[in-house]
């Protein structure tokens, strides 16, 4: 617990690290490898010697090639203009003072400002969410997003306001440097604002996205679908899962489950709703394989049902023509567990063990026996109390007599 706190906490001084550096690099110029300037395709650009205090003259040539593109005289100093950069300009420049005593050098690389990037956000669970992204349009240039988020308050709700636990707060990358983070503890219907913000040399560009847990909740598929014919019964199929690994199980956040089933020679899928982790398919088709399987959903519809969990595969246990005429006219008690008996339910009281049917006898005999003896007791008493006075009796209650009267 305490190194996943610690991880997290490398994260968000990565992320303040970040966004400090953004801040500082106000100029386009300003980030990505040291001697490396940027550019955009059809605009013009100036170059800078580097090294060079800015009044000081330069010539300067494009690596390779003898050619002087701009002499010392041009009046820009240690400027390089381009009026249009195309992407042939790409590559490394050279400049130096005309006495040769000042070297410097430029490699010139060109893309594009970010686009705005493409944010979507899932969650698998009731309190954390994710959000990944991905650019706009490749920029072609080092590239590096800012995320945050903040909780949004209703309009009126919590007055002017704005308190610190509203945000922003940043959203670390997990795992780092993924095109995804998370959002852990979310309130689970609150409103959040996500911002993911694309930087590059040339600029930046922000998505605002507002996220709700409760809309977009997406649980796993069930876990560990097993299929087991019932012996007995050929037309009954046994289905039992698990919640999925990512949900953990509270009262609180239950799942509900939707279990469908076709046999291998009917494309069509039948359907059964259940809230518990098994159930009992009634209506299989006798000796033809099935197949299964299984999706589950908060149990108060919020969000979306998952996807489906892999199928299962079982085929209902051949039975005899008498069970199988039994089966149909019984009632269907699909949550029933399976009869590990071979015998059909109705020979059941028959076949049922003499020492039961004694022991009931006896219970009952038990019973009558008190019941005569409690009968015996009121009647004595009644007997006994009788002579002693009806008015007095009458007046002050059953326990009246008890009390020696002197
Ligand atoms: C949310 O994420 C935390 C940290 O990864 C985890 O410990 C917790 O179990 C998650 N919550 C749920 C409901 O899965
Ligand atoms: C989004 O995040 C960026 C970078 O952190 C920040 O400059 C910008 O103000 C944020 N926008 C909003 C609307 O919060």
């Amino acid at each position: 617990m305490s190194s996943s706190r610690s991880g997290l906490s490398r994260v968000l001084v990565a992320v303040a690290a970040a966004a400090l550096v953004s801040v500082s690099s106000a100029g386009p110029q300003a980030w990505g490898p040291s001697g490396v300037q940027y550019g955009q395709p059809g605009r013009p650009l100036k170059l800078l010697c580097p090294g060079v205090t800015s009044g000081t003259s330069v010539s300067w040539f494009q690596d390779g090639e003898p050619r002087l593109l701009q002499g010392p005289n041009s009046g820009l100093g240690h400027e390089l203009f381009l009026a249009q950069v195309e992407s042939t300009d790409e590559g490394t420049y050279t400049c130096q003072t005309p006495d040769g005593a000042l070297r410097g050098m430029v490699i010139l690389q060109l893309g594009y400002p970010p686009a705005r990037p493409v944010v979507s956000c899932q969650a698998t669970d009731y309190e954390n969410f994710s959000c990944t992204w991905s650019p706009g349009q490749v920029s072609g240039l080092p590239t590096r997003y800012l995320l945050s988020y903040r909780k949004k308050t209703v309009p009126g709700a919590e007055g002017q306001r704005m308190s610190a636990s509203t945000g922003p707060w940043p959203c670390p990358q997990e795992p780092p440097g993924a095109a995804r983070c998370v959002v852990h503890g979310a309130e689970f219907w609150s409103q959040y604002r996500i911002n993911v913000t694309e930087v590059n040399p040339l600029g930046s560009n922000t998505r605002l996205l507002d996220v709700s847990l409760q809309s977009i909740l997406r649980p796993d598929p069930p876990q560990g679908l097993r299929v087991e014919s019932v012996p007995g019964h050929p037309r009954r199929l046994h289905a039992s899962w698990m919640y999925p690994a990512s949900w953990p199980r509270q009262p609180h956040f239950l799942l509900k489950f939707q279990l469908q089933y076709r046999s291998a020679q009917y494309p069509v899928w039948s359907t059964l709703e259940s809230t518990g982790l098994e159930e009992m398919i009634t209506d299989a088709v006798e000796g033809l394989p099935h197949a299964v399987r299984i999706s589950a959903r908060d149990f108060l519809d919020a969000g979306t049902w998952s996807a489906w969990s892999p199928e299962a595969w079982a085929t209902p246990s051949s039975g005899k023509i008498l069970n199988h005429k039994e089966e149909q006219n019984w009632p269907s008690f699909s949550t029933t567990p399976p009869q590990p008996s071979l015998q059909p339910d109705p020979w059941q009281l028959d076949n049922s063990d003499p020492l039961e049917q004694v022991s009931v006898l006896a219970c009952l005999g038990i019973f009558s026996f008190l019941g005569l003896l409690a009968g015996a007791l009121a009647l004595g008493l009644w007997l006994k109390l009788r002579p002693g006075g009806k008015a007095g009796s009458q007046k002050s209650g059953f326990w009246t007599p008890m009390i020696p009267v002197v």
